[in-house]
């Protein structure tokens, strides 16, 4: 599918998103693990989450989802998970995969993990080394680094060290390793990463401790019941609308809902420090979740430098940061993040090609890149790299472009925020391709 887009000034929106991908995957995942019936209200309705619901499903989870009433789940509990008959298809969810590969490497039984051209790509050898170290069996192709990727599940040991990257997938890859097979783990971080799955754990009772960037896992079994979970709204697409707020004219957002845990608020900030009128207001916590409003408009920005330690609270929201500071006055520079050259796409390369068509001023820079502005963008004909965070980072550039543009084999929205093009605010036309 193309999409035709135009620009758009003066609008104002107030809007609830549904639930964020990080903690729908997470409830679906320790729902599963449960004893008895979870219920989750709010489940984002991503392509991610339901590859997440579809391979549990396939180990034994019954999970109910209709369009209106929460998902129940009925999680497997002390029987473990099943080993499944055919592959596990992760589709485009290094999220999926990675978590999944934790959790199955302290199961019993043998399980193959899939997705689709976009993750077969992706390195997984960040969780094939450490989940191997505890004692389970992982292949891959390419020296164990590229999925498919077969795990044979064991008793694990200990795991004492620091995954080899800030992640938060590798990091919850290995509780959940540990939580499976009941063994301990004294962990430190790289970088304060995402720290959804240590919250959860602590909302549903395991003894799991965090102090900086130390976490520990006591050994186990730990067990829990099932649950009633409400998602918060994903910062991640709110971030698209406040993004779109803060560059145009006469223009307002007022996201409701939202979590507002700091590991996940980094864009925001970053935001604040360029200028942008945004404000958060945390209105109720939810399993430890600061969860509130983000208020953002119409603002002048200037460039700014974001250091190595910012990019992981930030890290979804690079191309998207490009965009914004292509209106900014001055220099925006991104230094230590060559990670996001690991994403569903290279988004370094990917967001510096895409947005030059456009007449951006940004160049590449092994860990990051530099924009240079402001410059006034016009519209162009773009190419979404199979990655949902390019394509909306994109959709935004369009609204401030002098003129068309064209976004090509686009279609990726729906991966983690399908409601996207309902909230867009400017005008569209779909075509074939
Ligand atoms: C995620 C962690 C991040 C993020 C991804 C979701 C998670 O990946 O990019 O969209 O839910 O744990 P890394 O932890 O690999 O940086």
């Amino acid at each position: 599918m193309n999409i035709s887009l135009a620009g758009a000034e003066g609008w104002k929106r107030t809007l609830r998103l549904f639930g964020d991908k990080s903690l729908s995957h997470r409830s679906l995942i320790l729902a599963s693990m449960a004893s008895g019936e979870s219920v989750i209200h709010g489940l984002s309705k991503g392509a991610d989450v339901a590859s997440t619901a579809s391979c549990l499903r396939q180990m034994g989870s019954e999970i109910d989802i209709s369009e209106e009433l929460p998902v129940r789940v009925s999680g497997w509990g002390d029987r473990g998970p099943a080993e499944p008959v055919g592959i596990l298809d992760c589709g485009n969810s290094g999220t999926t995969l990675r978590l999944l590969a934790g959790l199955l490497a302290g199961s019993s039984g043998l399980f193959i993990l899939d997705g689709d051209e976009s993750l077969r790509k992706r390195p997984q050898g960040r969780v094939v080394r450490p989940l191997s170290e505890m004692g389970a069996t992982l292949l891959a192709r390419r020296n164990d680094t590229l999925c498919p990727l077969v795990v044979k599940g064991a008793r694990l040991s200990p795991f004492r060290g620091s995954p080899e990257v800030a992640s938060a997938q590798v990091k919850s890859s290995i509780l959940l390793a540990a939580l499976a097979s009941g063994s301990e783990v004294e962990m430190e971080e790289l970088g304060h990463t995402r720290d959804h799955t240590e919250m959860m754990l602590r909302g549903l009772g395991v003894p799991i401790t965090s102090d900086g960037l130390k976490i520990s896992l006591s050994s186990g079994p730990h067990r829990w019941n099932g649950f009633e979970y409400t998602v918060p709204g994903d910062p991640s697409s709110a971030a698209f609308l406040v993004a779109a707020a803060v560059m145009g004219q006469g223009t307002k957002v007022t996201v409701e809902g939202v979590c507002l845990n700091p590991t996940r608020t980094g864009f925001f900030q970053i935001l604040e420090r360029m200028g942008a009128k945004i404000s958060m207001r945390v209105t109720e916590e939810r399993m430890g979740e600061p969860v509130g409003t983000i208020t953002a408009e119409s603002s002048r920005l200037i460039g700014t430098e974001v250091e190595p330690h910012e990019v992981p609270p930030a890290i979804d929201e690079f191309p998207l940061l490009a965009v914004v500071a292509t209106a900014a006055e001055g220099n925006t520079v991104v230094k230590g993040a060559e990670e996001l050259r690991v994403k569903e796409s290279d988004r370094i390369r990917c967001v510096v090609t895409e947005l030059s068509k456009m007449g951006a001023r940004i160049t590449e820079a092994p860990d990051g890149f530099t924009v240079y502005g402001p410059t006034p963008l016009s519209g162009a004909v773009m190419e979404c790299h199979h990655d949902h965070r390019l394509e909306m980072s994109l959709a935004v550039a369009a609204l401030t472009a002098e003129g068309t543009t064209r976004l090509e084999n686009a279609g990726w929205a729906s991966i983690s925020f399908p409601e996207f093009w309902s909230f867009y605010p400017g005008p569209q036309e779909r075509s074939e391709a």
